[in-house]
């Protein structure tokens, strides 16, 4: 079975892709696919680069030109719940498009037509992710010379609400509506909700991860690009290289 592994930019999936056997990078839809295998099973690394369209867009050719099975997120976003630090994980158990609204016509936040807001992660991909992340724990897949860089201190795992929309969340007093309005978001991204909605379409397993880089403040510009260029792809090795043999056939 196929497994997609989906981010946004190429640091948050840095190095990854290098290390697929009998390697075909294949472009599509002004996209490079990495098609590959990972110790035999079929392994696929793409980009979507940034936002709602332009990861649906992937997430569409992913199932239906490469023919993924289960698609995977991996990059980075910022923490909004108080208990959701910069250096911790987050595992998405369910994803919203907070910049939905089509009210009065459907409540706010529902994806019209489909009767819900929210989009559930896969339970056994998910349950996967958080096997692998637990295992290494999330303090384990930063070096300890970087947790004192960035003044990580004892990086945690959390599973929950993750939140998308077109907006690179850059205001505390924007952070604290979508606080006030989702009070179990744990952290604010640009796509997974996206992909979920796609997954959804197509009955394709899926499933996310973000590590935190910011906390979608006056501050989230300085910490996100700093924390992409050293951090990001330390820990998407880290976890996607545990999480892959961990998967079915
Ligand atoms: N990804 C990482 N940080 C983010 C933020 N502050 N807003 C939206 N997406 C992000």
């Amino acid at each position: 079975m196929t497994t997609a592994i989906l981010s946004a930019l190429p640091q948050e999936q840095a190095g990854l892709a290098v290390q697929l056997q009998d390697l075909e990078v294949v472009r599509y839809a002004a996209r490079d696919f990495h098609v590959g295998r990972w110790h035999g099973r079929p392994v696929l690394f793409a980009l979507s680069r940034i936002g709602k369209v332009a990861a649906a867009t992937t997430a569409a050719a992913l199932i239906e030109r490469f023919g993924a099975r289960r698609i995977v997120f991996t990059g980075l976003a910022g923490g909004l719940h108080p208990d959701v630090k910069v250096g911790d994980t987050v595992i998405g158990s369910e994803f919203l498009q907070h910049d939905m609204d089509a009210s009065p016509l459907f409540p706010r936040y529902e994806v019209p037509l489909y009767g819900r807001a929210r989009f559930a992660a896969d339970l056994e991909l998910t349950a996967l992710l958080l096997a692998a992340a637990r295992s290494l724990g999330a303090a384990d897949m930063i070096d300890p010379a970087t947790c004192r860089r960035f003044g990580l201190a004892a990086p945690r795992i959390h599973h929950g609400l993750l939140i998308s929309g077109d907006r690179f969340v850059t205001r505390a007093d924007e952070a604290q509506q979508l606080r006030s309005a989702l009070p179990d978001a744990l952290a604010v991204e640009m796509e997974a909700a996206a992909v979920a909605q796609v997954c959804h379409d197509h009955g394709v397993p899926f499933a996310a991860v973000r590590n935190i880089s910011d906390r979608a403040d006056e501050q989230a510009h300085v910490d996100f690009p700093a924390y992409l260029e050293e951090v990001a792809g330390v820990q998407a090795r880290a976890l996607i290289g545990t999480l892959l043999p961990l998967l079915p056939p």
